[in-house]
């Protein structure tokens, strides 16, 4: 058992691995949680995960809810403040790129229909636009942004929402196979790969079992690209003993401390935080699959942005999400067939 997290979010700062959506994510100084200016209804879908297990295993960790008043403002070393979103609450997530030495990240825009009943006319013309020039038309997803670690330059190449845009259904494949690096070589791509695809099958799978509506719900990939660190990481999944595939099937009250009363402060623990009134944030003991604060990960991928995501029971599964899960598994599919 690893000893609980110690999260200063008092000292928060501009999130360092975001590769799509609006700006106002932040971290904690030590990368271990992001905290998400957040709307009513992506609240509400988070703290609904208690009663939905295993949809919960496929989305990031959540750790409770953070009210931003108004001398909650929270000020990088630079002086720049950060509440550009307008919302008065956050919530405090697993961050997924956690623990990687250089995570090449991928944020890929699921559905065709890109918007809720909530949504303006204007809105919904905007969003439909986009989608009918780009492959979430044609493929119910689009890669919305990534980011990729190159060895020889010893930097990061950032691909912003214009270049997913670039792509339709027969060139779309040349987005994904860019993002699995080819400096790791071919035997760590196929691993790469290989476990990408198993965490799209358990979104898959998530997705339908419950019926749920997620318009522009993103799929965020997450591996590790610095060679060293991929072989160890393989190395240690090797010698780890094996897990069951769903540790949230465990008694309920470890669920529980999963995914709501691990945020302790002062020894309490709370569900609800004045930010600003607390110092520092204690993260329970940790009993999850793939996010053991110590272990090393070759990949991890969740799904994200519940901004627009509401439980439909009786509407049957969310085929404008699923269609877009598949085809991203069979582009990765085919990928790994080609190597
Ligand atoms: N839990 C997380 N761990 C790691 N990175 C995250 C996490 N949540 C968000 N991110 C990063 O931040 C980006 C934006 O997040 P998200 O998609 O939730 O917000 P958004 O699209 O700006 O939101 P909204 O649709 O609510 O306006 C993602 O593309 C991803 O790079
Ligand atoms: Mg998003």
């Amino acid at each position: 058992m690893s000893a609980p997290l110690a999260i200063n979010i008092s000292a928060a700062v501009s999130f360092d691995n975001k590769v799509a959506g609006h700006d106002g994510v932040l971290q904690d100084p030590s990368g271990a949680v992001v905290i998400k200016p957040a709307a009513e209804l992506e609240i509400e879908f988070y703290e609904s995960l208690i009663l939905h297990r295993s949809f919960a295993s496929v989305a990031p960790k959540f750790y409770g809810v953070l009210e931003l008043n108004e001398q909650s403002a929270i000020t990088e070393a630079s002086g720049e403040v950060h509440r550009t979103t307008g919302a008065d609450r956050a919530i405090v997530l697993e961050n997924v790129a956690a623990g990687f030495v250089k995570p090449s990240v991928i944020d890929v825009k699921l559905g065709r229909q890109l918007w809720d009943e909530q949504a303006s006319i204007e809105k919904r013309k905007r969003l439909d636009d986009v989608a009918a020039k780009t492959t979430s038309g044609s493929l119910c997803m689009r890669i919305a942004g990534m980011k990729t670690w190159d060895q020889d330059k010893e930097d990061y190449v950032v691909y912003d929402k214009y270049y997913g845009r670039s792509f339709d259904i027969k060139t779309v494949k040349e987005g994904i196979d860019t993002f699995i690096v080819k400096a790791l070589g071919t035997d760590r791509r196929k691993e790469v790969i290989r476990r990408i695809i198993t965490g799209i099958s358990r979104i898959a799978e998530a997705l339908e079992k419950e019926e749920s509506r997620m318009y522009s719900a993103s799929i965020l990939a997450v591996y590790e690209s610095d060679p060293i660190a991929i072989d160890e990481a393989l190395k240690e999944e090797r010698e780890r003993p094996k897990r069951s595939h769903d540790d949230y099937d465990e008694s309920e009250e470890e669920f529980e401390e999963m995914v709501s009363e691990t945020v302790e402060i002062n020894g309490q623990i709370v569900e609800q935080v004045s930010m600003f009134s607390a110092g520092d944030i204690v993260v329970g003991e940790d009993e999850d699959e793939d996010e053991d604060a110590d272990e090393k990960s070759v990949c991890r991928v969740k799904l994200i942005d519940f901004a627009h995501a509401t439980w439909t029971p009786g509407e049957g599964i969310d085929t404008n999400a699923l269609e877009g899960v598949y085809n991203l598994r069979r582009l990765f599919d085919e990928l790994l067939s080609a190597l």
